[in-house]
């Protein structure tokens, strides 16, 4: 299980970390493989075939299957954690594989019937996240994504909305079979991520600052759901209200630094290794990170910068890009968002002191390690 330094992974997160305890890991994969045979058996409950195509479009592309490893770890802090609980004395256990899937190895230590009970808290936090992504190709018209063509580049963009609300409902649907807090977590969470994609579409109003803007917006697009997929996992298996409380503060800051991430690679990486377009943010004039940091303080590089950005996204295709990459490097913005990006990661695990220390903290730990590596 040891970490790849720079590549991004195009399996599962899980495998990418480097987890001290082999047991927990085991459990992870089985849980991680089961979550996407729900996601698959859902989206082939659309009966239509149309429908189906191109609603399971992304699943089984690979994907870091960020959201439901957080969901399974998140499970992890219960009193009814998989390990703990047997199988078949357990009422809670059975409810919830009413729905689910199983896909855990019989052979197993662990109950398979316990594994499924955090199943589909995984499956629902990566039906939220697939929708996402759906809607945000169109708006970013995204054509690349976990490596192959977007929804709205194969099907266009009224499918890629239809479809993209399709999941959402199946979100919401799973959600109402798993009960009132799960529906409370999943509304609240859509809403949140919508809200944040609205205001990165409309942008900063002339009183706002542009960098408390952008926060704003990264934690409703991308946190928002990182920190729901860890309170959904530890809701399900009866975690007490601190520790939810812990890892929702601690998945807000993780979310947030991922996303600035994001941004970072956007700039710096191939579409070979992330799956996606290279300067899309930049081609497109989404206000990123190293970007707004480069405008921010008005360095000499400032007009510059604005000049090739304003070339990039009114001319051709890629006009300008390369130069501003050099600038964005040159400036040493890229460099500043790094430094953001970690103070991020220092929050986050400072919110780990209040959670229980165990292998499932620190797989929380190696995830800010995992992010501390995707800067480059
Ligand atoms: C990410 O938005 C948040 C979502 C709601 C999908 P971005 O536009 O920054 O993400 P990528 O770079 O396309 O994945
Ligand atoms: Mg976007
Ligand atoms: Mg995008």
């Amino acid at each position: 299980m040891v970490a790849s330094a720079r590549t991004e992974p195009r399996g599962s997160m899980a495998m990418e970390l480097t987890i001290g305890d082999p047991t927990l890991m085991a459990r992870l994969e089985r849980g991680m493989d089961a979550s996407e045979e729900r996601l698959r058996a859902l989206a082939a409950e659309a009966r239509d075939p149309y429908v189906a195509e191109v609603a399971g479009h992304l699943f089984g592309r690979g994907g870091k299957r960020l959201r439901p490893l957080l969901a399974l770890v998140g499970a992890e802090f219960g009193e009814r954690r998989p390990e703990r609980r047997p199988a078949a004395a357990d009422p809670s256990a059975a409810g919830a594989s009413a729905t689910g899937t199983a896909a855990a190895d019989p052979s197993a230590t662990d109950a398979p019937a316990a594994v499924d009970a955090t199943v589909d808290a995984a499956a629902l936090a990566e039906l939220v996240h697939v929708a996402s992504l759906f809607h945000d190709d169109v708006m970013d018209q995204g054509l690349t994504r976990r490596g192959v063509p977007s929804v709205n580049a194969r099907w266009g963009n009224t499918t890629a909305v239809l479809a993209g609300n399709w999941l959402l409902s199946k979100a919401a649907q799973l959600a109402a079979e798993l009960g009132p807090e799960t529906i409370r977590l999943q509304s609240k969470v859509t809403n949140r991520l919508i809200m944040g994609q609205i205001r990165e579409l409309v942008g900063p109003s002339d009183d706002d600052d542009p960098l408390s803007h952008y926060f704003t917006v990264v934690a409703g697009k991308t946190a928002a759901l990182i920190a729901m997929a860890l309170q959904l996992g530890a809701v399900r298996t009866g975690a007490p209200d601190r520790v939810v409380q812990a890892l929702a503060e601690y998945g807000e800051h993780l979310g947030i630094a991922f996303q600035i991430s994001d941004d970072i690679l956007d700039v710096t990486s191939t579409s070979e290794v992330s799956g996606k377009e290279q300067g899309k943010d930049l081609a497109i004039g989404v206000a990123s990170l190293p970007v707004l940091l480069a405008l921010a303080d008005e360095r000499p590089e400032a007009g510059e910068l604005r000049a090739l950005l304003t070339a990039a996204t009114t001319a051709a295709e890629g006009t300008g890009l390369p130069k501003a990459v050099a600038l964005l490097h040159r400036c040493g913005a890229l460099a500043e968002a790094r430094t953001v990006l970690h103070a991020r990661l220092l929050r986050a695990r400072t919110a780990l002191n209040g959670l229980p220390d165990g292998p499932a903290t620190q797989v929380l730990h190696a995830l800010c390690d995992f992010v501390a590596r995707r800067d480059h």
